[in-house]
């Protein structure tokens, strides 16, 4: 298990509490038998392999190269990439095998990129991490520490997997949700926190929670589905938006800031809303459950198939009060 130590950067924060829920999760790892032989041995399998050239700074995250390893080496790296599908999050390029994720992540970074705040040794949170694509683009922003908080076994061990490949010592993953946040206090200079909020059932107390664990200024990123209107109005479906269960408020635009505003963060700033699109969210090779074609009306695709507005993304930056 990669755990480096990096909580004496956070003299602020619960260590007692932090290590107990390590504890809790490192047990909770080892007893699921089925996780185990689904991803944390496939993650074994290849530790000891190691890439030669990484590549952040461009759309495709790439790590390694080919010829760094062996033909069966590269057998067995494909099978545990293969092993790791639905991929979610990319794409990548990993010892020359691509990975054309559901997601093309890299066109919601260059949403983000013109509004990053500076952070060149800066500690930053990134909540709901999935495969760490979003860490991996950060690393050539030179920052000390970035933490992503990710409580799918999948994802995680996907994560742990690359980073071992690519040997980022300022990556760190913790096997926790935004719900663990309050024991972070003041940690963080800088958190992203996208594509969460519509999953929670009580979005103003994640953004509190997400409070909590930043530093004084610090400077929050959020990004979420949203319903068009100029209202600060939410929609709550009866049972599923665009096919998913597990979404409960979907707010316009200003109703997000509004809850940013009420959960104590200042100068929020909506800088981005655009549409969602079936070439940002589509199924691939290495993705082949249903994606977005399949949670719009066909005949209209304005709406979901259940009937309520199609959704857009918003992106808001504002700072911990
Ligand atoms: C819609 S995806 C967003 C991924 C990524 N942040 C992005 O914007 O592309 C939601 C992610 O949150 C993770 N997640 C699930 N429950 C969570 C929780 N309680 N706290 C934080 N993240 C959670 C999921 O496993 C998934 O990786």
């Amino acid at each position: 298990m990669i755990i480096k130590d990096y909580l004496d950067l956070l003299p602020a924060a619960d260590h007692d509490e932090i290590l107990a829920l390590r504890r809790d999760y490192l047990k909770k790892l080892q007893s699921d038998k089925k996780g185990v032989v689904a991803h944390r041995l496939p993650f074994e399998s290849v530790r000891h392999l190691k890439a030669s050239c990484l590549d952040f700074a461009n759309d495709v995250v790439t790590i390694g190269r080919r010829e760094d390893l062996s033909r069966d080496e590269f057998d067995l790296v494909t099978k545990v990439m293969r092993g790791f599908m639905p991929w979610r999050k990319g794409p990548y390029n990993i010892f020359g095998i691509d990975i054309d994720a559901e997601w093309r992540s890299c066109r919601k970074w260059d949403r983000v990129l013109p509004f990053l705040p500076d952070i060149k040794d800066k500690i930053v949170a990134d909540i709901g991490a999935s495969n760490g694509y979003y860490m991996f683009r950060m690393v050539p922003h030179r920052p000390q520490a970035v933490i992503g908080f990710e409580p799918y076994l999948q994802h995680y061990f996907t994560f742990q997997t690359l980073n071992n490949f690519a040997g980022c010592d300022n990556l760190h993953m913790e096997f926790l949700g935004v719900e663990h946040l309050g024991r972070f206090a003041a940690a963080f200079d800088v958190v992203f926190l996208m594509g969460i909020l519509y999953h929670r059932i009580s979005p103003i107390e994640s953004l509190k929670e997400v409070k909590k664990s930043m530093k004084r200024g610090g400077v929050l990123m959020v990004e979420s589905q949203a319903i068009p209107g100029d209202e600060p109005v939410a929609l709550f479906p009866e049972r599923r938006y665009a096919k998913a269960p597990g979404t409960y408020f979907i707010p316009t635009a200003r109703c997000l800031k509004n809850w940013m505003l009420r959960a104590g963060f200042i100068d929020v700033e909506i800088f981005c809303t655009h549409p969602m699109s079936s070439k940002e969210q589509r199924q691939t090779e290495w993705m082949t459950f249903e994606s977005y074609t399949d949670f719009i009306d066909p005949q209209n695709p304005s709406l979901t198939v259940e009937g309520y507005p199609a959704p857009l993304r918003v992106f808001l930056k504002g700072f911990a009060g």
